[in-house]
């Protein structure tokens, strides 16, 4: 029962005593994976209010697993048995990489906080592509009456009636990377990932906010954005579609540490490309002076409660210069209802977290829904 208080009360601080921030990431990902039907699970249905709309699609919750906790796609249906909405996968890069030397992953104890500077570690473009086709051959395997007639096992489309997260509720997403070797003014390893993984999203997310990959939030300013999304939309619309019609949305993750420049610039591009969405943000390079952990010092990107304000006043002006249905995605220290609200307020049309689940544990999105 993921809502019962013996995880974040006893089994997370245990955890956190005996392994470090990146053993304890890689333990997390491996019980899900391997947990079965031992693996926890939300024990309760959404009620209708939790509902939202997103992408002109009907989520039983607002609440999502943001990038970087299942990078390679290992973990995704366990990921929404325990209650999110919306699950992102990656960032994937095209080629496999190790990222940077560890430690990479630090918990900030005293602020609730992290900070990471994993760089991209992936396992590439095929190994992920794999563990979405195995999930797919999977679903049929359990579920022999959707399976189409003439069915081709490598055709990636879900039957009509579902998202391809599986389920008509929610929506997987996946988020693509750069390698750090590729040439930094080179738009493929977006495209690529466009091609490969358009079929099995249904939402793909732009990353140029990472802060741990050099040149890459270069991408964010002046022309620069626009020209690359203008191509990714151009690709996502040259995918072939299924009988279901549909093409994934592209949306675009940005950082918080923006200033009012380039938040116009990011409004510019969003606005002449055609993206569908923004994620507001990723981690911050920035150290608020309110941290009180030895830690802090390490380089990287923030996250958790201290990137919330930045998050929040980035959403708030990005959202006064974008048309106002156009969604946006809010993330950063979101732990509680009332944070959810906050951002919901801010203008965020659904909302993602990563580091108050690496804390709290498998019963986080459960306890936020029955906050909200
Ligand atoms: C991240 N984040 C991230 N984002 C992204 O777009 N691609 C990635 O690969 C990663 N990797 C990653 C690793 C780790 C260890 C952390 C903590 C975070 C950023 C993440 O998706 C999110 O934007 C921020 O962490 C802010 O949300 P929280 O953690 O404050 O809820």
């Amino acid at each position: 029962d993921a809502s019962s208080s013996l995880h974040p009360k006893v089994i997370m601080p245990v955890i956190r005593t005996l392994f470090d921030a990146e053993t304890s990431h890689r333990l997390a990902i491996n019980f899900m994976k391997y947990g079965g039907p031992f693996g926890s699970k939300d024990p309760k249905k959404d009620t209708e209010n939790l509902e939202v709309e997103l992408f002109g699609q009907i989520l039983s919750n607002p609440l999502g697993v943001a990038a970087g906790f299942d990078k390679n796609a290992e973990a995704v249906d366990a990921l929404f048995g325990l209650g999110f909405g919306y699950v992102e996968i990656g960032s994937v890069t095209p080629k496999p990489q190790e990222g940077n030397p560890k430690p990479r992953f630090f918990r900030l104890l005293e602020d609730g906080a992290c900070i990471n500077r994993y760089g991209f570690n992936s396992d590439g473009h095929s190994a992920v592509l794999d563990n979405l086709q195995a999930r797919l051959t999977s679903f049929y395997k359990h579920n022999k009456a959707l399976l189409p007639t003439n069915h081709d096992p490598s055709y990636p489309f879900p039957p009509q009636n579902l998202n391809r997260s599986l389920s008509p509720h929610s929506l997987l997403a996946i988020n693509l990377g750069k390698n750090k070797l590729s040439a930094e003014d080179s738009d493929e390893d977006y495209l690529s990932g466009v091609r490969l993984f358009g079929p099995y999203a249904d939402v793909l997310v732009i990353n140029v906010s990472s802060p741990n990959t050099p040149g890459l939030r270069a991408l964010q300013g002046g022309g620069r954005l626009g020209t690359l999304l203008g191509r990714v939309v151009k690709e996502r619309d040259a995918l072939v579609v299924g009988s279901d019609g549909r093409r994934p949305k592209v949306v675009v993750k940005v950082a918080p540490d923006l200033g009012e420049e380039q938040v116009g610039d990011i409004a510019r591009a969003v606005k002449e490309s055609g993206v569908d969405g923004v994620i507001v943000s990723n981690t911050t390079i920035g150290r608020p002076a309110s941290l009180k952990s030895p830690l802090a010092t390490e380089t990287g990107g923030l996250s958790g409660p201290p990137l919330k304000p930045l998050a929040l006043s980035t959403l708030r002006s990005l959202r006064s210069q974008l048309p106002p249905l156009l969604p946006i995605i809010g993330c950063g220290g979101i732990s509680t209802g009332s944070d959810v609200l906050e951002f919901v307020e801010a203008g965020a049309s659904a909302v993602q977290l990563y580091t108050s689940f690496g804390f709290n544990g498998v019963g986080t999105a459960r306890k936020i829904k029955d906050e909200l």
